[in-house]
């Protein structure tokens, strides 16, 4: 079995998911500033390894993906940032792109750079540790906006055929990859509101329709949702799935929100921040295996 294929496989393993630690500096600065603290160096290192030092990383954790200042950095103990997170037995990973620019000639349109050069920095990032990548295979709707839950599934499903149909003119070897999609929601400024049950089964027809089946399985981005919804519809999707495809997690704020709203109240309660990380990446592994309960959100 190709390198790759193990790489996939071992991240999505058990229940477990990824750990999205990508945020730019400046998306970073906006969480941050969120909470009140203040974006430096310094703080974005002592929260992020934090997170990577805490107890769920063992058991809930697959992968986990950095951005390029965080790759760079060393741990109070003085071990490099990757190395913390493989000796919990998650697989680092890393965002490849450099972000988004105005399309030339377009007022809204935007483009994504980092192709270029993009095979020495990879070089780079695998000497640091660096076992998988994020970027292609991301395709995003927005909640943000009017657009109603049945306009997200067209354009997710659209979205999403039109990627795998350039993969496969780019012979990208799918069984080496696992997409990132958002799940069918309304609009946040539509009105509409559908139950956990049509999340899941309009996300499930979509991902059904359109995504080859030796793609090795799905992990969602939470995409602002808030952490228990993000929570509740993953469960949902697993108690119907009824695809080849495995379905996990790979969430952003709907895995930090809590911890950072905690750590921020005092930064040196290390201990006190990892128990709500903890508890946060457990409700979110038994969503990946159709085993969380409200009750159980609760329990803490
Ligand atoms: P959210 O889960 O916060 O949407 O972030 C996921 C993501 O795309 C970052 O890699």
């Amino acid at each position: 079995m190709s390198e790759l294929y193990k790489i996939a496989n071992k991240i999505l393993q058990n229940g477990k998911g990824i750990l999205a630690a990508d945020e730019s500096t400046g998306t970073m600065k906006k969480r941050l500033d969120s909470v009140n603290v203040e974006s430096n160096e310094k703080n974005r290192l002592i929260f992020r390894e934090t997170l990577f030092s805490s107890n769920s990383m063992k058991e809930c954790i697959g992968g986990v993906i950095l951005y390029d200042e965080t790759i760079r950095q060393n741990t109070s103990q003085n071990k490099s940032i990757p190395e913390l997170i493989s000796q919990s037995g998650a697989v680092p990973g890393i965002k490849v792109d450099t972000g988004a620019k105005i399309l030339a000639g377009s007022k809204e349109e935007k483009i994504t750079e980092g192709l270029d050069g993009l095979r020495e920095r990879l070089k780079d990032y695998y000497q640091l540790g660096a076992r998988f990548t994020k970027w292609i295979v991301e395709p995003e709707v927005l909640m943000d906006g009017k657009h109603s839950a049945k306009d997200c599934f067209n354009k997710t499903s659209e979205v999403i055929k039109r990627c795998y149909d350039e993969l496969d003119i780019n012979k990208v070897d799918l069984k080496g990859t696992i997409l990132k999609p958002n799940m069918i929601l309304p609009g946040t400024d539509s009105n509409e509101t559908i139950s956990n049950n049509e999340v899941a089964e309009m996300t499930l027809e979509s991902l059904k329709n359109n995504v080859p089946s030796e793609v090795p399985g799905v992990a969602f981005l939470s995409g602002g949702q808030t952490e228990v919804e993000a929570t509740n519809n993953l469960n949902q999707i697993n108690i119907k799935n009824d695809s080849s495809f495995i379905m996990t997690y790979s969430y952003g704020r709907a895995l930090q929100q809590s911890a950072l709203k905690f750590w921020s109240k005092d930064v040196n309660n290390i201990k006190g921040t990892q128990e709500v990380f903890d508890h946060r990446a457990k409700m979110c592994t038994l969503a990946a295996q159709g085993k969380w309960s409200e009750s159980l959100e609760n329990s803490k």
